[in-house]
């Protein structure tokens, strides 16, 4: 498909931001603060510092920066920008909800809207495998961040993760429709697949379509390491986190998103988000002992060098 991949970002993500948080079961309260504390807290190796001034980039909904924002007094104030007008409208939305100021601007990555030196932190989760130049994106984050500043990037696919994820995908797929074709049962009553989304125009399937193409890469954690240190970055490092949790849980939510929704019960639901909980915990278990490219996600980390 030939397409301009920074246009197919911002079209799929504004139609996205309107189930989005629904879709990914994104929610804002202390549990989920916690978890998204806890990535970055890996990544440094130790507490999350108090951070005055807050940029996060590919914001989507706001799943990382507002839950930060729910600790109080961890940040002082948060920015966020995407390359999508809908996402950066319902995470200042979520914000409003929330009770928390944020500033949001429509900015990509790759030529940030904001003055040289602005911010003590640049954050963003699962936004650098959209981004065509990742040197020039990174290029960017150092020039916001003040002398000193750190950014940290979560939510990356290594090459392993994907294929990984990829395996489980298309298993689950397949054994989720030969279960239906039997005449299988879930939830109580015979499991049917979902419907294809019906009512878009031929602009709502050409967008649709972009899901296939917005997934520009996937890492091997050194090689994006060496280009954060090329572009001016020290103490770069990364960090990879969930293994058998991403096995499981891209399995059970392919069958979530393959199946009618009366198939899928409260009790199916709590299930599969505990048993991911649970091989989290597991995850964590094992990372001393496995290559951490090994692991679905990679972190990424790097400071700006003082003057
Ligand atoms: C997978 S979503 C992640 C959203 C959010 N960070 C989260 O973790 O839920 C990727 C986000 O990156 C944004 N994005 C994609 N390319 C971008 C770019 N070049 N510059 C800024 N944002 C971009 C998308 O619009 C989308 O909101």
């Amino acid at each position: 498909m030939d397409v301009d991949l920074r246009k197919a970002n911002e079209l799929f993500h504004d139609v996205e931001s309107m189930q989005y948080d629904g879709k990914w079961g994104i929610a804002y309260d202390l549990e989920n603060a916690g978890r998204v504390r806890g990535k970055y807290e890996k990544l440094l190796g130790g507490e999350f510092p108090h951070v005055d001034r807050m940029l996060e980039v590919g914001c989507g909904t706001g799943y990382v920066g507002l839950n930060l924002c729910l600790y109080q007094g961890l940040i002082g104030e948060l920015d966020v920008c995407d390359i999508s007008q809908g996402m950066v409208d319902a995470c200042l939305g979520n914000a409003a909800e929330l009770g928390l100021e944020v500033r949001g601007r429509r900015s990509e990555l790759e030529n940030l809207d904001y003055p040289e030196g602005e911010f003590d932190m640049v954050i963003g989760h699962a936004i650098l495998h959209h981004v065509p130049d990742i040197e020039r994106g990174l290029t960017e984050i150092f020039r916001v961040l003040k002398p000193g500043g750190a950014f940290m990037l979560a939510g990356e696919p290594t090459v392993v993760g994907d294929i990984m994820g990829r395996f489980a995908r298309g298993g689950a797929d397949r054994l989720v429709r030969l279960y239906a074709r039997l005449g299988g049962r879930l939830g109580g009553s015979r499991a049917r697949l979902r419907p294809e989304p019906g009512g878009l125009d031929e602009h709502g399937r050409e967008i649709a379509r972009y899901e296939h193409v917005v997934d520009i890469h996937t890492f091997w954690p050194p090689r994006v390491a060496r280009v954060a240190r090329s572009v001016g970055f020290e103490d770069v490092r990364c960090e990879g986190e969930e293994f058998l949790s991403s096995f499981v849980g891209w399995m059970t939510r392919t069958v979530e998103n393959n199946l009618s929704d009366e198939n899928i019960s409260m009790r199916w639901r709590f299930g599969a988000y505990h048993t991911y909980l649970r091989l989290h915990r597991v995850d964590d278990l094992i990372y001393p002992v496995l290559p951490a490219f090994l692991f679905y996600n990679m972190l990424l980390y790097g400071r700006k060098p003082e003057e």
